[in-house]
């Protein structure tokens, strides 16, 4: 149990708090899951691209799935061989598609007719074979938030299932590619298995026909996506949806690569914010606390759940949101939930922020990014020091 008082005491508040035993048994029970067959788990590194988290994962024998070449130095830098790094991602820049060649990493998830030929005009002027797999939209319904749903042919992810063929020839035909992978994803907070299994039907399909006319496909990228409990949920069991995906693939012994971001991270991530006021607008009650949507963004963008709690608080409770105090209605982390009276100085934990919070952080109304912290076997260590405001004005002050 993390002590949240000391927390604040110790770092300040805000602060994002990760359970680092919580994330290793997640990633674990994962890998577990895949343990049957040749695997590679390339833990999403968007989700949370800490760098002591990625060296705590690099440990446990992770591979990272990347979607800049930012990505991919952090994943080198924690210490995820290049073996085990794969780079996705719609859009590309041409110096990030030479740096990946030059890093040698495992292979470029290619998500267009156009980017494939970027990458083989790159691959040629530096004189190398470009390792590649074609993510293919399987244009499956993955019933998720439509923001983060991406299997669908009206998203703007990967390339249809015919497309993808002619797209596996042509790069078997060229002295510059070397398609060795297939790649799907559909969608993230994943809650159920049926879409995971049509899609993966589907793309075991299209691999069998492609290996038979000679393509040589040996790695099986499944993206990621398996979703977590926020509220209520009821979500997928690894060892359910490794069964799914090995059923999906009989007959074909190829190396599965599965890109977990948000399974493995989200639920042993805290954020902590201190209460500075209370208010009431008429019948409404506020509790404006020092996090805003700038440190924590899913509430505002997606209207996401997080369950919110006022530590060691007992009392009559009421309806109230938790806002924050950057200059927009829509800063908030909860709506219209019970919760007892609060003072000055009181702790609200955001649970299950452990993925995609930190990362999509910014620096609006001026505001220092939080510190984060890690929590391992009782005791805690900062892994990232809170931002200052000379951080925020580096960029700038030269040009005074
Ligand atoms: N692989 C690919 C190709 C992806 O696009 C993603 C996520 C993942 C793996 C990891 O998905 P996960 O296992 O975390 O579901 N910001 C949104 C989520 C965006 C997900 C984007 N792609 C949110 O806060 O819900």
């Amino acid at each position: 149990m993390i002590d949240f008082k000391k927390m604040a005491q110790t770092y300040d508040t805000p602060l994002y708090i990760y359970d680092f035993d919580h994330i290793k048994n997640r990633f674990e029970t994962l890998k577990k899951a895949f343990k049957a067959r040749k695997s590679i788990i390339a833990y999403a590194v968007k989700a949370n691209s800490n760098l002591s988290l990625l060296k705590m994962l690099a440990s446990l024998e992770a591979g990272a799935d990347c979607v800049s070449i930012g990505e991919i130095k952090r994943a080198l830098l924690a210490g995820i061989p290049k073996y085990k790094i794969v780079f996705s991602g719609v859009g590309k820049k041409d110096e990030e598609i030479s740096e990946a060649l030059k890093l040698d990493i495992l292979f470029i998830n290619v998500e267009s007719e156009a980017e494939l030929e970027r990458v083989e005009e790159l691959a040629r002027g530096l004189g190398k074979k470009a390792r590649i797999s074609i993510r293919v939209n399987p244009d499956i319904d993955p019933k998720t938030h439509p923001y983060i749903s991406t299997g669908l042919s009206q998203n703007k992810f990967g390339v249809d299932i015919e497309t993808a063929k002619g797209m596996y020839l042509k790069a078997n035909n060229s002295s510059f590619l070397e398609p060795v992978g297939i790649h799907f994803h559909i969608g993230s907070q994943l809650t159920d298995i049926e879409p995971i299994k049509e899609a993966a039907v589907k793309v075991a399909d299209l691999t069998r026909s492609l290996i038979k006319v000679g393509v040589d496909i040996r790695f099986f990228d499944v993206g990621g996506g398996l979703g977590v409990v926020y509220d209520n949920e009821s979500t997928i069991e690894p060892y359910d949806y490794a069964q799914a995906i090995l059923s999906a693939m009989k007959g074909l012994d190829l190396t599965i690569v599965c890109e977990p971001g948000r399974y493995v991270v989200a639920n042993g991530g805290y954020f902590l914010t201190r209460v500075l006021y209370e208010k009431r607008n008429g019948d409404k009650r506020f509790i404006i606390v020092d996090g805003g949507m700038n440190d924590l963004l899913r509430p505002s963008l997606y209207n996401a759940y997080h369950k919110v709690e006022i530590v060691d608080k007992k009392g009559a409770k009421e309806p109230a949101d938790i806002v924050g105090p950057v200059c927009e209605s829509g800063d908030f982390f909860a709506k219209e939930v019970k919760l007892p009276p609060t003072q000055r100085g009181d702790l609200v934990v955001v649970h299950s922020a452990g993925a995609y919070g930190f990362v999509m952080s910014s620096n609006y109304n001026s505001r220092p990014r939080p510190a984060e912290v890690a929590v391992e076997k009782g005791s805690s260590r900062l892994i990232r020091a809170r931002e200052s405001f000379e951080d925020l004005i580096a960029k700038e002050i030269e040009f005074l």
